[in-house]
């Protein structure tokens, strides 16, 4: 009765933290939530605004669903004004968060036993995202050393007859590394479909960050609002296809998800026009919490050869206490409060690591880590 591709799907870790993080809180135990991947503010009141606003104006229907034409257009126009590139309204499709934006990418490219080849570790949710579409996902190991850098070599050699695209993250989740633009060139040379998930733009810290359309065309470029502007719950993305892919998608769209929610996708649009100005304040605040989480864990005796530029994560060996990253992260749950993310959610190597989120309080962040510290001496 339940099928082998449902029973055969990995949970996503984080939850099972988040969820025991939470029942310890609601039971009146303090907890540092070092663990969620969405930042700590509320949605800016002038997005809320427009949303009241807009269901009053009657955008309670369904969309186009290929979305509302004035946020198609102001994605259009934030990509030429962020980074100078020219994308035709027509090209951009809104979605559901970035989450089905995914998954409709690997459904209108793949049949089954098709590969993506991802970089490892990789966001938990890729290769489910990919085997749903019933593809595989081939890893391609980055490595702390190399800054999670991209080996082109090794890259390249995981090409064949059965590749379809090649995924990119960046800035990345788990690893905050932002990928050089001189590696994002070198990435499209190869010839390859471009999968680039570009959820984290606006988080960077002392650098740009590059869309991937400045070097190709052949790309998908899945994002969203979720995490810029704090609408995780809002559920609002959108992808930019190359046009032979438009009536694909919109075929895919109209079958499982009719349209994005009109009032939402209205909010949106509050958010590039107005929001999106005031966008490096968020990115000021994210990079002193960035600054204060390296140094917290540099002072409990952590050790990295990084320095993660962008998101809001931070990807730690944490291999001198334990192996088995799950387990620990419950054994420093239950014994501090202090709630992170097994690296197992993000590689089957990760056992090695954890992966700490700075979207909270500088407070929360010093209070935390150095409890966090007593605990593990
Ligand atoms: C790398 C990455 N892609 C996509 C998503 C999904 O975001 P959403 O569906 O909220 O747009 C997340 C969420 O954490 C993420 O980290």
């Amino acid at each position: 009765m339940i099928s082998d591709l449902v029973k055969n799907i990995s949970p996503f870790y984080v939850m099972d933290i988040l969820e025991e993080a939470n029942r310890l809180e609601a039971s009146g135990k303090e907890v540092f939530h070092f663990e969620v991947g969405e930042p700590d503010f509320s949605t800016p009141a002038e997005i809320c605004a427009a949303a009241v606003k807009s269901i009053d104006d009657g955008f309670t229907k369904y969309s186009s669903s290929l979305g509302i034409e004035k946020l198609r257009n102001a994605i259009a126009d934030d990509y030429k004004r962020t980074y100078g590139v020219q994308v035709s309204h027509e090209r951009v499709i809104i979605t559901i968060g970035s989450s089905p934006a995914l998954l409709m990418s690997m459904l209108t490219i793949l049949d089954p036993g098709d590969e993506i080849i991802i970089t490892d570790p990789y966001y938990a949710c890729y290769p489910q995202i990919i085997s749903v579409a019933r593809g595989v996902s081939k890893k391609v190991a980055i490595h702390e050393e190399d800054g999670y850098q991209i080996d082109i070599k090794l890259l390249k050699k995981s090409i064949n007859s059965k590749t379809k695209a090649i995924l990119v993250n960046s800035p990345s989740n788990p690893t905050g590394t932002l990928l050089e633009k001189e590696t994002m060139q070198k990435v499209c040379d190869l010839g390859q479909l471009i999968i680039s998930d570009e959820i984290y733009h606006g988080l960077v810290y002392g650098k740009k960050e590059n869309t991937i359309l400045e070097f190709t065309d052949n790309a998908i470029v899945v994002s969203g609002f979720s995490k810029l502007y704090s609408m995780t719950g809002w559920r609002l993305g959108y992808m930019i296809v190359p046009p032979n892919l438009v009536r694909y998608v919109q075929k895919l769209q109209q079958n499982l998800f009719i349209s994005a929610n009109p009032f939402v996708q209205m909010a949106g649009v509050e958010a590039l026009e107005k929001i999106k100005i005031k966008s490096g304040d968020i990115a000021k605040l994210f990079n002193e919490r960035r600054v204060a989480m390296l140094e917290a864990l540099k002072s409990i005796g952590f050790e990295f050869s990084y320095e993660p530029m962008g998101a809001f994560y931070i990807f730690v060996n944490s291999s001198r206490f334990s192996k088995d990253s799950y387990k620990f992260a419950f054994d420093i749950l239950e014994n501090t409060g202090v709630a992170v993310t097994p690296g197992i959610d993000f590689s089957e190597r990760g056992n090695d690591y954890l992966r700490f989120s700075y979207a909270t309080s500088i407070d929360s962040i010093k209070s935390g880590i150095e409890k966090l510290g007593k605990y593990l001496s």
